[in-house]
């Protein structure tokens, strides 16, 4: 059985459906990437995943149980917890106040679950009485992930934790995420930043317009000449450029 097992999902905004039949799946302890352009329905599909969307058909099963009718705060008490894109976090409050609430779920903060998300951001720990909104982007990312873990979930959705930051903190988040994982929380990470997802993932799936178009092994994936060229920005040289007789182009 896996962790996460997404089935014929179709989803939609009104007439306009962005998922039309999307199937994968997550194995416990795996971190696979959802890969594809803007627009192909990554955030879509983790939104649907996570109880805020609901479909219009298809399953979504979570250790086995059918997760696709149940409001968003059931699934994050079975222990799915989803990053949101563009971070979301109260920037009116503190560090420390924002990752209370990431336990709001359970009756008392967990107190090892504050340490285990000091240890993995030292920065975070250093700023637990800063206001939110004052932070870093890098910082502010950081913050989300820490408040999603707080809840300590089993699967982790994390929509483009990379977006607009600088490639030392790209790396010092892509970083984090192979520890959270190394640490036993499986991950489904969504990325327009193919070729850091693709040296994490054990496996990746392409999404285009709504529809899985490939899928792999990450290394496998990464040497695919497809995605090379329409995601890693490598791939077929381009053509000669033709040269008149005189050799002016
Ligand atoms: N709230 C919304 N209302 C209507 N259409 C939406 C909404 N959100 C996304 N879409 C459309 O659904 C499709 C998939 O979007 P999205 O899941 O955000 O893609 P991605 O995350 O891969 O960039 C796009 O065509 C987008 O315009
Ligand atoms: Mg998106």
């Amino acid at each position: 059985m896996s962790l996460l097992e997404v089935r014929d999902l179709v989803t939609a905004y009104g007439s306009i459906e962005a998922l039309h039949g999307v199937s994968f799946r997550v194995e416990e302890g795996e971190i696979v990437a959802l890969l594809g352009a803007n627009g192909a329905g990554k955030t879509t599909a983790l939104r649907t995943i996570s109880g805020l969307l609901r479909p219009r058909s298809g399953e979504v099963r979570f250790a086995g149980e059918r997760i696709d009718a149940r409001p968003a705060h059931e699934i994050v008490r079975l222990g799915l917890t989803q990053v949101p894109e563009g971070r979301w976090i109260f920037t009116l409050m503190t560090v420390d106040e924002n990752l209370r609430l990431g336990a709001y779920a359970e009756p008392r903060v967990p107190q090892a679950a504050l340490d285990r998300v000091f240890a993995l951001f030292p920065r975070l720990a250093e700023r637990r009485a800063q206001v939110a909104g004052t932070l870093s982007g890098g910082e502010q990312q950081m913050l989300a992930m820490a408040r999603a873990l707080m809840a300590r979930p089993r699967l982790l959705l994390l929509d483009e934790p990379s977006m607009g930051l600088a490639p030392v903190l790209v790396r010092a988040i892509f970083h984090t995420v192979a520890e959270i994982n190394r640490e036993g929380t499986t991950i489904l990470l969504v990325e327009q930043n193919a070729s850091a997802a693709l040296r994490l993932a054990r496996r990746a799936y392409v999404l285009e317009n709504g529809r899985i178009a490939l899928e792999g092994p990450g290394p496998d994936l990464a040497r695919n000449e497809a995605v090379r060229q329409a995601y890693l920005g490598v791939g077929a040289r381009p053509k000669a450029p033709h040269r008149s007789p005189g050799g002016v182009a």
